[in-house]
């Protein structure tokens, strides 16, 4: 029996293993999926037994993705450009990482039919996830990202990466046609962003990298002035998709069923 992990701190929330799980009993794969919280001195750990076979590949979340790189033998291109790694698994002896975060977030947008190109975009946060939305964004050739985050350093030193993007100050609100938020802000049903809704204006897409709740009060807020929204759910379900791809050289259906599956 294979053996896969999702490795984070915490972990107790992710639904990884019950959506890989499903798909193991749907396709007939003989294997367990678990999670496990990891600190960051245990990562190594973690990757010698991937390199043993004692485990088959690894899911990567907060706060491990940029560091894990170190112990990993290559990195995807994506993996590589937003210094980002949610997927590892061996090949030939050499172990790799993945970032299948992107993928996700492409296909969300694809599935909802959201034509972002020449877009304004505002991207609340620069925390582990914002690298591969900007990579994504980039890629679809939107005209302009602005980054607004609590410690502006931190969006400085994203600046620095990827140099077209704009820093705005926490709490201004610019004008925007995608708004999208990458902070944890959201997760408590009580927790509230200090943008300006009005300023923005309707008829723009709003989008939440959380899943649950599936309605932040970002999202919410949104909604009420006639805005289009979306949560992370199919950016999560897709990042799950392409990491089985990679493992079980299968690519499991996404259907109702599945979205279902991972509903409160
Ligand atoms: P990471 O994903 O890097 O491990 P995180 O704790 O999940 O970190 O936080 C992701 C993002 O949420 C960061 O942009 C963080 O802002 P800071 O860089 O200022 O820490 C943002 N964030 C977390 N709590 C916040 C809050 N109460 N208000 C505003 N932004 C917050």
């Amino acid at each position: 029996m294979k053996k896969y992990v999702v490795i984070g701190n915490p972990i107790e929330h992710s639904l990884s293993p019950k959506l890989h799980g499903y798909w193991f009993k749907k396709y007939g794969i003989d294997a367990i999926y678990e999670k496990a919280q990891v600190l960051d001195g245990e990562l190594e750990q973690v990757i010698s037994k991937i390199k043993k076979g004692e485990i088959n590949g690894a899911n990567v979340t907060v706060p491990h993705k940029s560091k894990v790189i170190k112990y990993l033998d290559a990195l995807s291109e994506d993996a590589e450009e937003t210094q980002s790694v949610n997927t590892i698994y061996k090949k030939e002896d050499k172990i790799y990482g993945a970032n299948t975060d992107t993928f996700g977030f492409e296909q969300s947008l694809f599935e909802k039919h959201s034509n972002i190109k020449n877009k304004q975009v505002l991207i609340l946060g620069a925390g582990g996830v914002t690298p591969s939305i900007i990579c994504v964004l980039q890629k679809l050739k939107v005209n302009k990202i602005l980054i607004s985050n609590r410690t502006k350093y931190n969006a400085e030193k994203l600046k620095e990466k990827f140099t077209n993007i704009d820093v705005v100050n926490w709490g201004e609100t610019p004008s925007a046609d995608f708004i999208i938020n990458t902070t944890s802000v959201g997760l408590h049903s009580n927790d509230l962003i200090n943008i300006d809704y009005d300023k923005i204006g309707t008829n723009k897409f709003y989008y939440d990298v959380i899943y649950k709740p599936s309605k932040t009060n970002f999202l919410r807020e949104a909604e009420k002035r006639g805005n289009k929204i979306e949560n992370g759910k199919l950016m999560f379900i897709y990042q799950a998709q392409k990491a089985f791809e990679i493992w079980h050289k299968t690519k499991p259906e996404v259907n109702r069923e599945v979205e279902e599956l991972l509903d409160d």
